[in-house]
């Protein structure tokens, strides 16, 4: 049976991808935000995923104001990334999962998800920057298969976070439902605060996003029955984005281990906020790095780089 093992929640910013592609990672002000995702590529290169989900939306990349799925798994067998304005990433086309995608849908649908079933399918910085962030920048190909689930948080009305969260544990319970032995990681893209556009562009809350990651991890059920509004008024209109963090968490075990966080403001507009959060259930444990005769991350180290 496949297993979801993990769940990364990680800001998806733009600017972080141009740092990457431009090489200025070394630069003082990208060097603060690159350094909180060490330990992370440490932790994904010894967790070893044999597939990722991507939760994370599209910035009109694929999907114009014509058409706006509320949520789109991607069932391709690869994914190109898009062309944002400046010609596509120079990262390495995304290869898909289709068969474990194809029994994703038909799992959640027939649980009553309507989930829109995309075969033919581009993919921007909301998905190509996490990659990049956990996987670091290989030059040909991404270390495992990704199945990307595209969520509308661009135009009125995104789905609810109770909604994001009840899907989760569909998926959960397809991936669960799968033969093939699969250890799955599942990311949760985007946020933290900010805003691009109008009288309030540049907002952070640190506040509210600390509480919201403390939240995360130790009361998700909380965050579920947060509405729109509030995101708005709190986190910039933007922090919507957040909704995408509890469908990764839905997927996971009531009680879950963090190993890591990190956060830091600005990169760009936004406040970056990462975590990874391992299932410690039978099926997690059976599946962790240490049970694999690996080292597992060290996690009191991880917690004192938590800043
Ligand atoms: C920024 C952040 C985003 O998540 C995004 O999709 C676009 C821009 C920013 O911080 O500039
Ligand atoms: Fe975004």
């Amino acid at each position: 049976m496949a297993t979801i093992i993990a769940g990364v929640g990680s800001s998806h910013v733009p600017a972080i991808g141009a740092a990457l592609d431009n090489g200025k990672t070394g630069e003082p002000y990208w060097k603060r935000v690159f350094s909180g995702f060490e330990k992370s590529k440490e932790w994904m290169a010894k967790t070893k995923p044999d597939v990722a989900i991507v939760v994370y939306n599209d910035h009109a990349s694929a999907f114009s104001v014509d058409v706006i799925p509320t949520f789109a798994l991607g069932c391709a067998a690869e994914f190109p990334p898009a062309d944002e304005g400046w010609g596509p990433r120079p990262v390495p086309v995304i290869k898909g999962h289709p068969e474990l995608a194809a029994h994703i849908a038909q799992s959640v649908i027939l649980d009553e998800f309507d989930l829109t079933i995309v075969n033919k399918m581009e993919v921007d910085h909301g998905l190509t920057v996490p990659l990049n962030l956990l996987f670091g920048q290989p030059r040909d190909a991404w270390p495992c298969p990704v199945i990307p689930l595209a969520v509308n948080v661009v135009m009125y009305p995104p789905p609810t976070g109770h909604r994001c969260y009840m899907l989760g544990k569909a998926i959960r319970k397809a991936v669960e439902s799968y033969r093939e032995d699969l250890r799955v990681v599942i990311f949760g893209t985007g946020g933290l605060s900010h805003q691009i556009s109008g009288p309030r562009a540049g907002l952070i809350n640190s506040k509210w996003d600390k509480a919201f990651l403390d939240n995360l991890s130790k009361n998700p059920k909380k965050l579920t029955r947060i509405p729109h509004v509030e995101y708005m008024r709190e986190a910039g209109a933007e922090g919507i984005e957040m909704v995408m963090w509890l469908i990764m968490r839905g997927a996971l075990d009531d009680n879950v281990q963090e190993v890591y966080r990190f956060y830091t403001v600005p990169a760009s507009n936004t406040a970056v906020g990462h975590i990874i959060l391992e299932n410690r259930g039978r099926a997690g444990r059976k599946h962790s790095a240490a049970a694999k005769g690996k080292q597992a991350p060290r996690r009191k180290a991880s917690h004192r780089l938590a800043a």
